[in-house]
């Protein structure tokens, strides 16, 4: 809404304008006044809308054409001002001042325009009979009204049309030629009853009208109020009420009823209060809210936010079948001015057999949107009503930023739930069948996925010890040369090569040695295609080797040619080394001795799984420091039957240090 505004009165000589404005302002009929009042302005508290209003007089004798045309062209409202007992001052309305206003301002933003006929205590008759076909035929005439300064009669009604006029202008909403809401506002009421209707049905109920009543005017209707509503719209169209509640149609017909009885400050209220402008576009300050994120920070949608988006999953999954059907989604996505989600979210997250975005998949992208582009998010989450429907100061209350990872790493600890996995490697190496994976697609499902669907991220949910927590795989481009610090930074990284290909290690080792070998983020290597015939690496040391040399894991043997979902066992893996990235070699020592392994073991044993992971963490932080220590050790007896292991991959690896 505007923050101040600028009333102008013009009209012929001696029609009464300056005493109208004195009238107002002494509440009294001044017998003698100046030519011109000076310019005053009324204080916000004392005005209906609450806004300062400044209000200008004219005198022709006073002022020069030049002047004149200024102040048309400073005015939000402009009340042309005639005399009831002047024919001749209600002539010069058409032929002369609304053709010089209209010359002088912009056709798609006219300024409202106020007729105003003065000195109503000298006559017995009405001009409205005049007035009307002149309202009728120009459109930016808001109102008309008839006034005497010197009874005092309608005057500061005639204040408050012409503040309203510029607060809650008609023009946007109505077109009073076809005596019909303008395509505009019915879209953007159309938007509000489907967000308002919080089950879907189509009706408001009474508890949603409420809802709807209490949100816009902060006050609850009264039982017999909601009837009268209803009968009103009963009264007037078949279709406005069903099953006791009221339909988009019937909603429609009140606001377009509100218009129509100069009511329309109503349906501003209802348009302001979801977030929309003079121009019914949704403002910016509604949709992205003010939101600090400092560096080395994440974003993540926060447990109400989770509750909100399930609510509105719920709400149109009708079928129930945990999944959204093309159809459902698009209903979903009505409130948005576009359809933000394109095919290839179908090949983010997971989908079910029909390749529909389950629950789960769902709740994941708007995880991956909220980590990956937080504005947007708060920008979506607008468009669905989070901050009227959760009644919270604006969508920022969705977000949880978490606090620097510097501090995490320092306290060995993260409260953050989701963790980012770079995935890098040569060119068909088999990054994205490891994307792909991880949403349970084996290599004969993947083929299916076209080209221009594809996707370069994928993310779904792992457990670690007991925890829910997200993993967002990103596939970074292998372009060597063009690898930007944002393709970089992650929490864990995962570096792909092809065991088939014996070219493919080489660009592991490289990006390994010139980004990651003096970085404290955790790295693995993964041997893809492992379903296939192993090569030998034309690069001077073997994976393994490679591995050993830089204290790496072991190379991680992984396929998708498989006969159900590839396994999960690899993602939980690089979201439990996210979270504790310095706890290099947990699952490496595998003695089933030491402190770690017996926790590990236990939480990870149907019994305890259960048990909290502060308690885990703890006993992580303590192990870790005696781990570091055992580092040489460990790769002392690591390089036993090294060679086996290559092949044969991790189980068997810990197999044989079992039986030594
Ligand atoms: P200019 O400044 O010359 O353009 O005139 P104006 O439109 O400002 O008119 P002004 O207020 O000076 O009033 C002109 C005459 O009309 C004065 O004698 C007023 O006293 C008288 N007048 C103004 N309003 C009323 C009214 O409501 N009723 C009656 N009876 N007389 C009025
Ligand atoms: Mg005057």
């Amino acid at each position: 809404m505007r923050k101040d505004v600028r009333i102008l009165l013009v009209g012929e000589p001696k029609v009464g304008k300056t005493s109208l404005i004195m009238s107002l302002v002494s509440e009294e009929f001044p017998d003698e006044v100046p030519l011109r009042a000076e310019e005053i302005t009324i204080p916000a508290d004392v005005t209906p809308e609450r806004v300062p209003t400044h209000i200008v007089d004219y005198s022709e004798a006073e002022q020069s054409d030049e002047q004149l045309y200024q102040e048309i062209s400073k005015a939000n409202v402009i009340c042309i001002v005639y005399s009831v007992n002047n024919k001749k001052s209600i002539e010069k309305v058409t032929s002369h001042w609304i053709p010089l206003i209209n010359e002088r301002t912009d056709k798609d933003s006219r300024v409202p325009l106020i007729l105003v006929g003065n000195k109503s205590d000298l006559v017995e008759h009405s001009s409205m009979e005049t007035i009307l076909p002149i309202m009728n035929q120009y459109s930016e005439i808001e109102t008309c009204v008839e006034c005497s300064a010197k009874n005092l009669k309608n005057i500061s009604e005639l204040f408050y049309y012409a503040q309203k006029a510029v607060l809650h202008p008609t023009g946007p909403l109505y077109s009073p030629e076809e005596k019909e809401m303008k395509p505009s506002c019915i879209k953007a009421l159309t938007r509000i009853f489907k967000i308002s209707d919080l089950d879907n049905d189509g009706i408001l109920n009474d508890n949603e009208l409420n809802f709807f009543q209490r949100t816009c005017f902060n006050i609850p209707l009264a039982p017999q109020a909601l009837e009268d509503v209803k009968n009103v719209v009963r009264k007037n169209m078949s279709d406005g009420v069903k099953d006791n509640g009221l339909t988009l149609k019937g909603f429609l017909f009140l606001h377009t009823l509100f218009i129509q009885r100069g009511r329309h400050e109503t349906t501003w209220t209802v348009l302001r209060r979801f977030g929309y402008d003079d121009d019914l576009e949704l403002t910016q300050e509604y949709l992205f809210p003010l939101l600090k994120i400092p560096p080395d920070c994440t974003t993540e949608l926060n447990h109400n936010a989770y509750l909100f988006l399930q609510s509105v999953f719920d709400k149109h999954d009708k079928d129930r079948d945990c999944a959204l059907s093309p159809d459902e989604l698009k209903d979903l996505f009505k409130v948005f001015p576009y359809m933000p989600w394109g095919p290839d979210v179908n090949n983010t997250v997971c989908t079910n057999e029909q390749g529909w975005i389950t629950y789960q998949g769902y709740l994941s992208q708007w995880t991956l949107t909220t980590y990956l582009d937080v504005q947007r998010c708060l920008e979506y989450l607008g468009y669905l009503g989070y901050s009227i429907i959760q009644e919270q100061e604006s969508q920022a209350a969705a977000i949880t930023v978490t606090r620097n990872k510097r501090i995490d790493l320092q306290k060995k600890q993260t409260q953050r739930s989701v963790f980012r996995c770079n995935v890098l490697g040569a060119r068909g190496s088999g990054k994205s069948g490891f994307l792909q994976g991880f949403l349970g697609r084996n290599l004969v499902r993947q083929k299916k996925i076209r080209e221009d669907h594809k996707s370069y991220y994928a993310i779904s949910t792992t457990y670690v010890y007991g925890q829910e927590k997200y993993l967002l795989l990103h596939e970074v481009l292998p372009d060597f040369e063009f690898l930007s610090e944002a393709d970089l930074a992650c929490d864990v990284v995962c570096l792909v090569y092809d065991i088939s290909n014996p070219c493919s290690f080489e660009y592991c080792a490289k990006v390994y040695k010139k980004h990651y070998m003096d970085s404290k983020t955790p790295c693995v290597i993964i041997s893809a295609k492992s379903d296939l015939h192993e090569a030998r690496q034309y690069y001077s040391l073997s994976p393994l080797d490679f591995c050993r040399k830089h204290k790496l894991h072991p190379p991680q043997l992984f396929t998708c040619n498989t006969a159900e979902a590839p396994s999960k066992d690899i993602y939980t893996k690089l979201t439990t080394m996210a979270m504790y990235p310095h706890a290099k070699l947990r699952c490496m020592c595998s003695c089933n001795r030491c402190t770690f392994c017996i926790c590990h073991n236990l939480l990870n044993s149907e019994l305890v799984r259960s048990v909290k992971a502060k308690l885990y963490s703890t006993v992580l932080n303590r192990h870790m420091t005696q781990a570091d220590l055992k580092n040489s050790t460990f790769w002392l007896r690591a390089s036993v039957g090294a060679t086996v292991f290559a092949v044969l991959g991790f189980a068997m690896y810990k197999a044989l240090l079992k039986q030594r």
